[in-house]
């Protein structure tokens, strides 16, 4: 069913993005990934191989996103599926009690910035080429799927702007989901617990294995990223998946 179909992928030379380009182009699908300029993109359409291209992109840009969503209606003539995968995370105190300095207000706006708006952004510019498809026998064109996080649900010690966002984007999907209803265009957002990508880096192994023990139910692992991928596939797959946040977390709980 992937053969015919052209996927945008956000934030496609890393993490979350990177495996679902990946899964969606082995599928068959047409798949076009954007990430920032700086990004390792061209490397990526190497690793991935057929049926990938890159176009560089800022998902906050008005420009950008045009030229890319311009540059995909020229090459395929259409978009089915958009996945909206950038975007970044930080971890900081409100305020720190002992250097009596509060948390940088920039950080804060650039975590909303990129994840929400820059989510927001690429939907809105991409909805009305999506709305050009014919409709399938269920009157439908196309699926947007976006990234969410289990900290909209359950927020945790340093995480107030990815709670925030992942909030957002969550709370956005319904309204979302009937903006778009019309033309046939379904939306769903995903919530990932801890997924093993370059984001997380920064956790050291015995703080991930502390986790997995304490506070994921199971597997008492991070996650794969392609873990996260097959779920974006079977939100593409499964019409009846609609205006919802799906959690992919092995049903973690943090402890603080
Ligand atoms: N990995 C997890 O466990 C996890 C959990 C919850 C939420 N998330 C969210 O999922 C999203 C993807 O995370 P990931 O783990 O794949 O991270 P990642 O760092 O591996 O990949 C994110 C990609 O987005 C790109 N990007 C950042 N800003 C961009 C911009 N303005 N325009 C275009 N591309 C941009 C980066 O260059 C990078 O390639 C993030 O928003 C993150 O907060 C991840």
């Amino acid at each position: 069913m992937f053969k015919n179909l052209v996927t945008l992928v956000t934030g496609g030379a890393s993490g979350l993005g990177r495996a679902t380009a990946n899964r969606f182009a082995l599928k068959g699908s047409q798949v076009v990934f954007c990430d920032l300029p700086t990004s390792n993109g061209q490397e990526i359409v190497k690793e991935i191989g057929e049926n990938v291209h890159y176009i560089p992109a800022d998902v906050t840009s008005e420009t950008d996103v045009q030229n890319l969503v311009e540059e995909i209606s020229k090459k395929y003539g259409k978009l089915d599926i958009l996945v909206n995968c950038a975007g970044l995370a930080d971890a900081h105190v409100t305020y720190n009690f002992r250097a009596k300095t509060p948390r940088k207000l920039d950080d804060f706006e650039k975590v909303l910035k990129t994840n929400v708006l820059g989510t927001f952004n690429v939907i809105r510019l991409s909805a009305g080429l999506i709305g050009k498809n014919e409709p399938d026998e269920n009157g439908l064109r196309g699926v947007i799927v976006n990234t969410s996080g289990t900290e909209a649900f359950r927020g945790t010690l340093g995480q107030t702007a990815l709670a925030a966002a992942c909030g957002a984007i969550h709370s956005m999907t319904r309204p979302l989901a009937l903006d778009l209803s019309d033309q046939g265009i379904r939306v769903v957002s995903i919530a990932p617990g801890f997924i093993r990508t370059p984001l997380l880096d920064y956790i050291p192994s015995e703080t991930t294995e502390a986790i997995s023990q304490e506070c994921i139910i199971s597997p008492k692992r991070f996650g794969d990223p392609d873990e996260f991928a097959h779920v974006v596939q079977s939100i593409v797959t499964n019409p009846y998946i609609n205006a919802t946040t799906i959690e992919v977390s092995g049903g973690i709980q943090m402890n603080l």
